[in-house]
């Protein structure tokens, strides 16, 4: 199959090979995406061969990713390929949630059952594997955290040589412990992951490093993934609404793109509205959407989130997005940090849990379903983005009242559940576990 790089800039659309080095369209700036020639694919026989494969134990079908590599056809040659059998993420249902959202009915998709807790594992095999294909030796990512554990682990999987940009005091401990224990050159600098990323942009090239963020159009393929395993997983009935944090907007540009080729290649008879929520000290999408035409994109320069993965005031996947929103019906929703750490403390007691960021998702819903925009009886799919254990000091902070905002304002241990002291003492014990 036909398979280009394109300009994603409707009034620019430049062709590029498939082995370009391209970040931004040379010709006019714009993202670039991977395009197919979907007009001589024959997908009939697909749902078939990718339920079949789910049987098998070949690494490539056992991959969540992979299994659907009819739908990135952009190398017949697999030898590249580096997985760490990646996706076949669970969906999980959790009434406790759903009620607390306003919902009959909630469905997670954790992406935190990947191999190193994180829906970006789903990309970065792509990444990685092209990164290979092309002959690269280094490749380099900036990161809030998780993006830098998954390139981190790939790269040394796939023999080549991860180097990881941190805003230095904004990362999780658990993600950092990641990086490093995988193998990744690690810098901290002192800035923020808007202004790094600007900073590796400019020297990646001149470096002859390959750039992992998600403005690598592969990364965006891998991550489509998602989508089509979600659909597969539904037997091809669509959810409602595919509810999503934002940061960066690489993952929202994905669930995009994947449903709307699934659509185009009639898989599914419908597209799911995409809601993405952000973090509102680091909300500039939602700023945008709700400003008046003729509408500009204004970053936040000093973006802050307790939820430090999505802590990002310049989002350099804004245009994909919106697209997105434009074509699903989407919305944009924000919540604050203490809806984020409640939500998430509901995630928790459901006996699923996730990182703070991906709780966004709860908390915004909940707004959503309070103001009628999202139906009770709407079939909404979740997407928790990270593992609980990537950020465990959050945790343990709001059960035990000692989180703050970024501001210092006390975050309410509203479901908080601390630990406690007992005497080592058989009565003390027993009338504790009386009253359980
Ligand atoms: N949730 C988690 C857990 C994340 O790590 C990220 C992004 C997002 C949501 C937002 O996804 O950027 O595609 O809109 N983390 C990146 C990183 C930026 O460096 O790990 P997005």
């Amino acid at each position: 199959m036909q398979a280009h790089l394109v300009c994603f800039e409707p009034n620019c659309r430049a062709k590029y090979e498939l082995t370009e080095v391209l970040y931004q369209c040379p010709r006019c700036g714009g993202l670039i995406e991977v395009d197919y020639d979907w007009q001589s694919a024959n997908p009939a026989p697909w749902k078939q061969l990718w339920r079949e494969r789910r049987m098998d134990n070949a690494p490539l079908n056992q991959s969540g990713v992979w299994r659907y590599r009819e739908m990135l056809p952009f190398d017949e040659d697999t030898s590249d390929i580096v997985t760490l059998r990646e996706g076949t993420t669970p969906l999980l249902d959790a009434p406790h949630a759903a009620r607390y959202a306003g919902l009959d009915r909630i469905t997670f998709k954790h992406q935190g059952f990947n191999p190193t807790g994180s829906f970006k594992d789903n990309g970065m095999t792509c990444g990685v594997s092209q990164a290979r294909r092309l002959g690269k030796r280094v490749v380099a990512c900036v990161s809030t955290g998780n993006t830098s554990a998954s390139m981190a682990a790939y790269a040394s999987a796939g023999d080549l040589r991860p180097v990881i940009f941190l805003p230095q005091g904004n990362i999780s401990f658990g993600k950092l412990a990641q990086a490093l224990e995988y193998g990744a050159l690690t810098l901290q600098v002192e800035a923020n992951f808007d202004e790094i990323l600007a900073l590796v942009r400019l020297v990646a090239d001149r470096a002859g490093v390959y750039l992992l963020n998600s403005i690598n159009p592969f990364r965006i393929e891998g991550q489509k993934t998602m989508a089509i395993e979600m659909a597969d997983q539904l037997d091809w009935q669509v959810p409602d609404w595919v509810v999503m944090p934002g940061g960066n907007l690489g993952n929202a540009s994905a669930f995009g793109k994947g449903f709307l080729e699934l659509h185009k290649l009639g898989f599914i008879d419908r597209l799911p509205r995409i809601a993405v929520i952000q973090a509102a000290g680091s909300a500039p999408f939602y700023d945008y959407i709700g400003m008046p035409e003729p509408r500009t994109f204004e970053p936040v320069i000093k973006p802050e989130t307790l939820a430090t993965a999505i802590r990002i005031g310049n989002p350099v996947s804004w245009p994909k997005a919106l697209s997105v929103l434009e074509q699903t019906n989407g919305v944009v929703e924000t919540a604050t940090e203490q809806e984020i750490a409640d939500a998430k403390a509901v995630i928790g007691k459901a006996g699923i849990g996730c990182e703070p960021a991906s709780a966004a998702t709860v908390a915004g819903i909940k707004k959503l379903t309070a103001a009628g925009v999202i139906q009770r009886s709407d079939r909404v799919v979740a997407i928790l983005t990270g593992n609980v254990l990537k950020d465990p000091d959050y945790i343990y902070r709001y059960h035990t009242n000692r989180l703050e905002t970024p501001g210092g304002v006390p975050i309410l241990a509203n479901f908080g559940n601390a630990p406690q002291v007992v005497a080592n003492d058989a009565d003390a014990v027993i009338r504790l576990l009386r009253a359980v």
